[in-house]
């Protein structure tokens, strides 16, 4: 059964939408489960980038099915406004390209609100969230009041939900938060409006749609958003995101079963970045970040923050390839480091005076622990012309190298630029 899993195994932002997008052109479905649009995941494709946040990264291959499925926190303005601008640019041309789960818990304006006034009223306290609304969407399918997907199409329950969540919704809203709340009428005229434009994707069992492609061998590509030390449960809690980002994730948010997996690839960078607040043992606070930050023009794609840099860390990587059982990795963005006279990887920390070599679950320990380093040559070239892995220059194959054999996992692709032929294959996956 060729299913194979991506997930990012650092902070996010690792490169998954590029790997999902090449990877794509073999794959005949490619499955978003989990997150929403603070998912933010750039295809550059001859030169022309193209970020999206819902839609699976398989988009811009036509032959290929994407699904969202039930996981998904479904921001459905968004999807909306990223569906008409792949129309527009000729990116998507056939509505079959796409199907979307009635279990999917959709995600309106409130969401985004509550999450926006409650980061407002945390001060230096925050999360430093997308602001997108996915802890409340969350929340409510947690609490068993969401609106799914399949309910827009039935006005009766959208309304009887809608006038029921507005009820709890505008309380907090205008009495706790001190903002502006909604009105129940126009919020059903959008939301109807909304729902017309995405009926034409509507799958009222995207589980048995996955199921079946597997059952006749057709390539399935599960694509994660965020990033490992992101999840909800395994994360660096409570500075994660609200879903759970680890590979299970992929099951539960689809609907499979997980023997039907062969295979789960985490994608790393060649360095480190995180987005937001929370502990970063090996994070360069200092002009070698900053020098990562450009080079690798380490800015959101989703809310165009800048992002924090610091040096890769293999104790946080060996614990990534732990919690979701990665079989093969991806190695991305390892020209942003041409230049540098020499590199460090984090191989231990120190906490509380003892060396560890196993991630501290907690993340008041991770916050106290210091990065052991080993350092590296660096090298001089520029990698992003680079066709194949033994052209990369000597200091950076000993990079990549001591990487492989500290993991212990195969690294299957070394990516030297955000094109799609900026990727060197070792292996093909599939
Ligand atoms: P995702 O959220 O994991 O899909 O990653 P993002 O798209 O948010 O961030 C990754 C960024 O790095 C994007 O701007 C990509 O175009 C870019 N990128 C991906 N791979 C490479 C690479 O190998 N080298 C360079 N320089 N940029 C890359
Ligand atoms: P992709 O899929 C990087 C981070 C936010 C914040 C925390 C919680 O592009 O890798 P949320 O809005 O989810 O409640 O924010 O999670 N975060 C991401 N960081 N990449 C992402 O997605 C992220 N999605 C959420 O910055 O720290
Ligand atoms: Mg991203």
């Amino acid at each position: 059964m060729p299913a194979i899993i991506v997930v990012g195994a650092q902070w996010g932002d690792e490169g998954k939408g590029k790997v999902v997008d090449v990877f794509s052109a073999q794959a005949d479905y490619v499955v978003r489960y989990q997150g929403g649009a603070n998912a933010g995941h750039t295809l550059v494709v001859e030169g022309k980038k193209t970020i999206l946040h819902l839609i699976p990264s398989g988009i811009l291959h036509p032959e290929t099915t994407c699904i969202i499925a039930a996981g998904v926190v479904l921001d459905i303005e968004t999807l909306c406004k990223e569906i008409s601008a792949l129309k527009t640019t000729g990116l998507m041309q056939n509505p079959k390209q796409l199907l979307i789960s009635d279990s999917a818990t959709v995600l309106l304006p409130y969401h985004r609100q509550l999450d926006q006034a409650r980061e407002k009223a945390l001060g230096h306290e925050k999360i430093g969230t997308t602001g997108k609304g996915i802890g409340p969407a969350y929340e409510d399918r947690a609490a068993r009041k969401a609106i799914l997907f399949g309910d827009l199409f039935n006005k009766e329950t959208l309304k009887a939900k809608l006038e029921s969540a507005l009820k709890e919704k505008n309380f907090l809203l205008e009495k706790y938060y001190k903002t502006e709340p909604l009105n129940v009428d126009s919020l059903m005229k959008t939301t109807l409006k909304w729902a017309e434009e995405l009926s034409h994707y509507r799958c009222r069992d995207t589980s048995l749609v996955v199921h079946k492609a597997l059952k006749a061998s057709k390539k399935v590509l599960f694509e994660g958003a965020q990033g490992s030390l992101l999840d909800i449960m395994h994360g660096t809690y409570p500075f994660v995101t609200s879903s759970s980002t680890i590979a299970g994730s992929a099951l539960v948010g689809s609907g499979i079963g997980p023997s039907t997996i062969q295979k789960v690839v985490g994608i790393t960078k060649a360095y480190t970045t995180r987005v937001g607040s929370g502990p970063f043992p090996s994070e360069c606070d200092d002009e070698v970040g900053e020098r990562m930050r450009q080079a690798g023009n380490e800015f959101g794609s989703t809310t165009g923050r800048s992002r924090r840099c610091g040096w890769l860390d293999l104790v946080a990587l060996k614990y990534a390839i732990r919690i979701n059982g990665i079989t093969n990795l991806a190695l991305m963005k390892i020209d942003v480091l041409s230049g540098f006279d020499e590199l460090k990887a984090c191989t231990a920390y120190e906490l509380d005076g003892q060396i560890i070599t196993e991630y501290p679950v907690s993340p008041g320990d991770l916050a106290r622990c210091k990065p052991v380093y080993e350092t590296f040559r660096g090298w001089k070239e520029d990698l992003t012309q680079v066709k194949a892995l033994k052209d990369l220059p000597r200091y950076a194959q000993e990079y990549v190298n001591f990487i492989g054999s500290q993991l212990a996992v195969p690294i299957d692709v070394v990516s030297v630029g955000p094109g799609r032929d900026q990727t060197l294959w070792v292996k093909p996956l599939f």
